[in-house]
C-alpha cells in the first residue's frame, strides 16, 4: 500500500495542532517527525516534548526520523514519548543491529536511514531486521530542497535486493518530493512518501488530496 507521511518540519509551529488535525482530516496515514540535534546535521529542530503533545491529540501513525548522533542513546525516550516507528541513520550509529533490537524491544517498528552519499549495499545486512528503509532524496537537515534524482536509483536497488531476499520491507523517500515527481519515487519502488513543503505550503487539505490522487493513479498502472 502507498502511504503519505507529511513532515511537520514545514508546518507553522504557531498553529501546529490545527495543522495536524488538517492532515488527519485530509486522509494522510502517517505523520513524519524530523528530529535534528545540531551535530549529525547542522540544524536543531525539536524533540520529545513536541512528540508527546502530538501523541496526546492524534491517532495518526507517528513516523520519527532521528537525524542525531548516536541514536542508540535516544530511541528509548522516543518510544516512550509516542513514536510508532523510529528511523535512525546508520551513518550515526555505533551499533546498528543493537539499535534496531532496542527499538523492537520497546514494541515499535524500526527503520534505518541512508544519506545520499551512502551506498544501498550498506543497508543490505539489515534488510531482514527492519520494517522500513528510508532513502534520503536530499541531504538531511532542511526542508524545501530539490530531489537528487540519483537517489531514486538507490531505491530501485534496495527494492531489488529485498525482492531477491523475499523480504517485504517498506521503502520510504524523504526530501524534494512533490505532486509532480511522486510518480518517479513510486516507480522506483518506494511506497512511503514523505512530503514537507509540498504539503504545508498553501492549502494543506488540497495538497494532501492531490498527492493521494496522484499516488492512487500510479498504483493502478
Ligand atoms: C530533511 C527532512 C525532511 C524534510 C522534507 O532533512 O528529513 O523530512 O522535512 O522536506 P521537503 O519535503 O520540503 O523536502
Ligand atoms: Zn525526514
Amino acid at each position: 500500500m502507498n502511504i503519505l507521511s507529511p513532515s511537520i518540519l514545514s508546518a507553522d509551529f504557531w498553529r501546529l495542532g490545527e495543522q495536524v488535525k488538517e492532515v488527519e482530516k485530509a486522509g494522510a496515514q502517517y505523520l513524519h517527525i524530523d528530529v535534528m540535534d545540531g551535530m549529525f546535521v547542522p540544524s536543531i529542530s525539536f524533540g520529545l516534548p513536541v512528540l508527546k503533545c502530538i501523541r496526546r491529540e492524534t491517532s495518526l501513525f507517528l513516523d520519527v526520523h532521528l537525524m542525531v548522533e548516536r541514536p542508540e542513546r535516544h530511541v528509548g525516550a522516543f518510544a516512550e514519548s509516542g513514536a510508532d516507528l523510529i528511523n535512525f541513520h546508520i551513518e550515526a550509529s555505533a551499533d546498528v543491529e543493537k539499535t534496531i533490537q532496542a527499538i523492537r524491544r520497546m514494541g515499535k517498528k524500526a527503520g534505518i536511514t541512508i544519506k545520499p552519499g551512502t551506498p544501498p549495499e550498506a543497508a543490505a545486512p539489515f534488510l531482514g531486521m527492519v520494517d522500513m528503509v528510508l532513502v534520503m532524496t536530499v541531504e538531511p537537515g532542511a526542508g524545501g530542497q530539490e530531489l537528487i534524482p540519483q537517489c531514486l536509483d538507490k531505491v530501485r536497488r534496495i527494492r531489488e535486493m529485498a525482492k531477491e531476499k523475499r523480504l517485504c520491507v517498506d521503502i520510504q523517500v524523504d526530501g524534494g518530493i512533490r505532486v509532480e515527481n511522486v510518480h518517479q519515487a513510486l516507480e522506483a519502488g518506494a511506497n512511503v512518501i514523505v512530503a514537507g513543503s509540498a504539503v504545508f505550503q498553501g492549502d494543506i487539505g488540497a495538497n494532501i488530496r492531490d498527492f493521494k490522487r496522484r499516488m492512487e493513479q500510479q498504483a493502478q498502472r
